[in-house]
């Protein structure tokens, strides 16, 4: 499902929310998607851009079912086959890649209707932005960076160290090529937000969640989705400038760090070209950051017990925490897969571990379970100055360095040695209200 394919099937589900009135992309349209968080929007009057502009295609589990033709409970499944079994997307010609057809002369990145998003926010970003770079040893590698604009033909983008695009331009001398893809369908974007292996072209994942053809680039030899709305070709420079403030996944300000400037050469995008806009710290974001992680969760559980389910919660940034469901087999299952869990994803911070009977995308069952099933002194598991995400505020973050930070892990399955009728919940039969209202 292309991104105007997911436009049209948002109509007539009755999600899509279309505004006609003039918005402008400077703090005012931010604040409408917010008021309609959860929604897709479609502007089609942005002030000072002929583009206009969509919001929300990721902001709920339902939309992306919709796009892999999938229940919302499969969703997790069918991430975890495509991330064992990359395809690799089919290569068309430019003439026939909607991605190609206009070719922006001269480039002017002002036209592109980049939001800002947040007062003090340090300018106008990208933020549904993937880039697609070659490692000299590994191949393609994409993923998401945010990128201020700097001027008409230069970005800064915040590059996570130690990360694929890190990693490839510091085995680069000189400017690193790359392409900058953005208004993608669905399938691809929570490809792009996975880390698979580097040695694994996140497009061939995409490709085995849905079709991805791809066309090779004008003006380097990267290979970008043809069905993108907007590609950026350039290099991304050693050079930096400072990026930043900027409110992020957790909607706190992140700090400002010197950061690479990326050197535009060549735009091209479909005819009336639809811009993505993704606010940050909101559902849309939350949804793509957490749930593409939840598969990498999923599997190295598995490697130690018997894994049913991941939930990376909202209430955790849909980053930090997790809720793993397991089939207990043994004593010490829990403790086995939360150690497993962070192994999964490095930036988790607190996970629960919970039996097959708990709702894990319902918070009251999951802490009904905390409550009822967890001893602090035999359950709790503590570990002191780990590797962190850079997103957490309370994080110890040294430019330049991997943040750290304790991580905790509870463990709320029945206890092995103790009857498990202790600790069912105690049914009541289902009343048939309609015999008394
Ligand atoms: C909406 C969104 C925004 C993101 N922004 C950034 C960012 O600005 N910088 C960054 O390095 N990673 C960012 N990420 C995370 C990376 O894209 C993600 O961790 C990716 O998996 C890294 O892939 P890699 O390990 O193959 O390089 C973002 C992810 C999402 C979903």
């Amino acid at each position: 499902m292309t991104l105007r394919e997911f436009i049209e099937f948002a109509r007539q589900a009755g999600y899509l929310v279309t505004i006609d009135k003039p918005v402008n992309p400077y703090l005012e349209m931010a604040s409408v998607i917010a008021a309609l968080d959860g929604r897709p929007v479609l502007f089609n009057r942005v002030v000072g851009s002929d583009f206009r502009v969509l919001s929300g295609q990721c902001s709920d589990r339902r939309y992306f079912a919709a796009a892999l033709g999938c229940q919302v409970n499969e969703l997790l499944f069918r991430l975890a086959d495509a991330y064992r079994s990359p395809q690799t997307p089919p290569v068309v010609p430019r003439e026939q890649a909607p991605c190609a057809e206009v070719t922006m002369q001269p480039v002017d990145l002002c036209r592109i209707p980049f939001l800002t998003h947040y007062q003090g926010d340090a300018g106008p970003y990208a933020t549904a932005a993937i880039a697609i770079v070659n490692d000299p040893d590994t191949g393609p590698n994409v993923s998401f960076h945010r990128l201020l604009r700097l001027d008409s033909t230069r970005v800064a983008a915040r590059i996570v160290e130690r990360r694929g695009t890190d990693t490839a331009l510091r085995k680069t001398p000189d400017d690193l090529p790359v392409a900058i893809c953005i208004g993608l369908p669905l399938h691809v974007l929570l490809a792009a937000s996975m880390s698979p292996a580097p040695e694994v072209d996140e497009l061939a994942i995409a490709h085995a969640l849905a079709p991805t053809p791809v066309t090779r680039c004008l003006t380097n030899d990267l290979y970008v989705p043809a069905e993108a709305e907007f590609v950026l070709e350039g290099r991304i420079t050693h050079r930096t400038v400072a990026e930043g403030p900027f409110v992020d996944l957790t909607e706190t300000w992140d700090i400002v760090r010197q950061q690479p400037v990326i050197e535009i050469d060549c735009v091209t995008h479909r005819r009336d070209a639809i811009y993505h806009a993704l606010l940050p710290g909101m559902l849309e974001h939350k949804l793509l950051m957490g749930m593409p992680k939840e598969p990498s969760i999923y599997a190295a559980v598995n490697e130690v017990c018997r894994c049913l389910n991941v939930n990376i919660t909202p209430g955790g940034t849909s980053w930090l925490h997790a809720v793993v469901q397991i089939e207990k087999r043994g004593p010490d299952d829990g403790r086995k897969a939360a150690e497993a869990a962070f192994r999964g994803h490095g930036s988790l911070k607190h996970v629960v571990v919970v039996d097959a009977d708990v709702d894990i995308y319902d918070p009251n069952d999951v802490e009904w379970a905390v409550a009822t099933r967890f001893q602090a002194d035999k359950d709790l598991m503590v570990w002191t100055d780990q590797p962190s995400s850079s997103l957490d505020p309370s994080a110890t973050h040294v430019p330049g360095q991997k943040s750290r930070s304790a991580k905790m892990g509870l463990d709320a399955t029945i206890p092995w040695d103790r009857p498990r009728s202790d600790f069912q919940r105690v049914p009541l039969p289902k009343a048939d209200l309609s015999r008394y209202l």
